[in-house]
C-alpha cells in the first residue's frame, strides 16, 4: 500500500508557505503633489524608484459627488483628462507584482463646514439606492483605468481635539463647556457604523468575481470605537491600514505643540491617542493581526515657538500656532522629511550663537517621536518645533508592527519622503527604513 504520508506533509508546508503571505508595503501616491514647485514637486515618474520596495500603491484620492452618491475623479482634468490615472496603473507593466488602488476620501474630498463637514460620506450610507449608486460607479471606474481595487479613506467625523493643559497651576482642565463644545458630532454614529458595513459588504459581493481588492484606510482623529466594527469589516477586506498619527496637530493644537504620533501611551495624555491603543483596539476586537497595517507619516507637524515657550522645547509646550510654511511643501504647520533634514544640515545653522542653533531630540525611549527645536531670537523671531518622523522612529514603529503580527506598514506618502535622497542617505530613506524593519 502506498503512503500517504509525505504528501500530506507536502500539502501542510505547502499551506503553512501560502500563509505566511508576504509582508504589505503600502505606499500612498497624493497626486496633488505634482502641484508643488521647485525640489518638492512630484511626478509620476518619482514614483518609480519606491517601487522596488512596495507591494501596493495607494492613488489619492477620488471623491464622492453630493447629490448622484458616484465616486468620481478629484480633478477630472488631471485625473482623467491628462490620464494621470492611467500613468500610475501603467507602472505596473515595469512592476508586475505591483497593485494599484484608487482611494476615495482622505481628506482631500472636503465639502462643508462644522457639523455639515463631509456629510455626503454619512449620507451616503443611509440608503441602498445611494450605496448602490457608490458601487456601481467605483466598479466602473476602478476596471475602466485598470486599477486592482478600491481603498476607501471614509471621511467620518473627526474627534474633538483635546483639551489644553492651563497655564496656571499645570494642570489639565477643559475649556468651559459650551454648547457646541458638548455636542454630539454624529447622533446617529451607530447606524453609520452598521451602514458601513453594509456598505464593505456590497462592495465586495460586486468586486469579488473580478477579484478586485478592497481595503479600509482609517484617517486620523476618526475614532474606531465609534464608527469601525473590526470583526465584521474585516471578512470583506484585503487589509486596514491605520493612520495612527496627527494626535496632535497645529491645525487642531494651535496653542500647545506635543508629539504629534506616540509609540505609546504618554503619562497625562488620551489613552487612545497613540499607535499601541489604535492597534490593539483592531486586533482586540476581532481583526486578524495580518490584516492589520501601521500607517507611518513621511513628514514633521510645525508649530511657532514664541517668547513663552519652554526653551527645553520638552512637549507638551505653549505655542503661538502653526509654523510658517515649509520652503518646498509651501503648507503651513507640516514640513516634508527633506525639509527637516535641511534644517538640521543648513550651514547657516552653526553660524548661530550656540544658544540659537536648531536643536535636534531624538527618543532613545522609542515610545514618544523625535523633535527639532529652536527658540526665540531677542526680537521674538525664529523660533519653531517640529515632532516628526526620523529613520530611527520610523525603524522603531515598523519593528513594533513586525513584534504584533500584523500584515504591514503604510507609508503616507511618497511625496512628503526624501524622495530624492537630499538627507544624504538612499532616496526615499524612510519607506527603505519601514521595509528593512519589517
Ligand atoms: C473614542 O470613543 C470612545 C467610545 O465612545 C471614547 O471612550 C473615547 O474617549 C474616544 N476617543 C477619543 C480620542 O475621543
Amino acid at each position: 500500500m502506498v503512503s500517504f504520508k509525505p504528501l500530506v506533509l507536502l500539502v501542510i508546508a505547502a499551506f503553512a508557505a501560502y500563509c505566511k503571505a508576504e509582508p504589505k508595503i503600502v505606499c500612498y501616491y497624493d497626486s496633488k503633489s505634482h502641484l508643488r514647485q521647485g525640489p518638492a514637486t512630484f511626478d509620476v515618474s518619482d514614483i518609480v524608484p519606491a517601487l522596488d520596495l512596495c507591494t501596493h500603491l495607494v492613488y489619492g484620492s477620488a471623491a464622492i459627488d453630493e447629490s448622484t452618491y458616484k465616486l468620481i475623479p478629484l480633478n477630472e482634468q488631471f485625473d482623467t483628462v491628462k490620464d494621470n490615472y492611467r500613468k500610475v496603473t501603467d507602472l505596473k507593466k515595469r512592476f508586475p507584482r505591483l497593485k494599484v488602488l484608487l482611494s476615495v476620501g482622505g481628506n482631500a474630498d472636503v465639502s462643508g463646514e462644522k457639523e455639515e463637514k463631509n456629510i455626503k460620506y454619512r449620507t451616503l450610507l443611509e440608503s441602498t439606492t445611494s450605496r448602490l449608486a457608490f458601487v456601481n460607479s467605483a466598479y466602473t471606474i476602478v476596471k475602466a483605468y485598470g486599477f486592482d481595487g478600491l481603498d476607501l479613506a471614509w471621511e467620518f467625523p473627526e474627534n474633538k481635539p483635546k483639551k489644553i493643559r492651563s497655564k496656571i497651576g499645570g494642570i489639565w482642565h477643559s475649556i468651559k463647556k459650551t454648547v457646541g463644545g458638548t455636542k454630539v458630532l454624529d447622533e446617529n454614529a451607530a447606524e453609520h457604523r452598521d451602514q458601513f458595513v453594509s456598505l464593505v459588504r456590497e462592495l465586495r459581493g460586486a468586486f469579488k468575481a473580478e477579484n478586485l481588492l478592497l481595503t479600509l484606510t482609517v484617517l486620523p482623529n476618526v475614532n474606531s470605537t465609534v464608527y469601525y466594527d473590526p470583526r465584521a469589516l474585516s471578512p470583506n477586506l484585503e487589509y486596514v491600514v491605520l493612520d495612527a498619527f496627527d494626535f496632535y496637530t497645529p491645525e487642531r493644537n494651535p496653542k500647545e505643540a506635543d508629539y504629534p504620533a506616540p509609540l505609546y501611551e504618554l503619562v497625562d495624555r488620551k489613552p487612545d491617542e497613540n499607535v499601541d491603543a489604535q492597534v490593539r483596539y483592531w486586533l482586540s476586537n476581532g481583526a486578524p493581526s495580518n490584516k492589520v497595517i501601521l500607517g507611518i507619516p513621511t513628514y514633521g507637524r510645525a508649530w511657532t515657538m514664541d517668547d513663552e515657550s519652554d526653551i527645553n522645547g520638552i512637549p507638551p509646550l505653549h505655542i503661538d500656532g502653526a509654523a510658517e510654511p515649509g520652503p518646498w511643501t509651501k503648507h503651513a504647520g507640516l514640513l516634508s522629511y527633506p525639509e527637516v533634514c535641511s534644517l538640521l544640515s543648513n550651514p547657516d545653522n552653526t553660524k548661530q550663537a550656540k544658544h540659537l542653533q536648531v536643536k535636534r531630540i531624538p527618543d532613545p525611549s522609542k515610545r514618544k517621536g523625535s523633535y527639532v527645536f529652536r527658540i526665540v531670537d531677542e526680537n521674538n523671531n525664529g523660533g519653531f518645533w517640529v515632532g516628526y518622523e526620523d529613520s530611527d522612529t520610523v525603524g522603531y514603529k515598523a519593528s513594533y508592527a513586525k513584534a504584533k503580527g500584523l500584515g504591514g506598514v503604510a507609508m503616507v506618502d511618497l511625496s512628503l519622503d526624501d524622495f530624492k535622497g537630499t538627507c544624504g542617505r538612499d532616496k526615499y530613506d524612510l519607506l527603505r527604513v519601514a521595509k528593512m524593519n519589517f
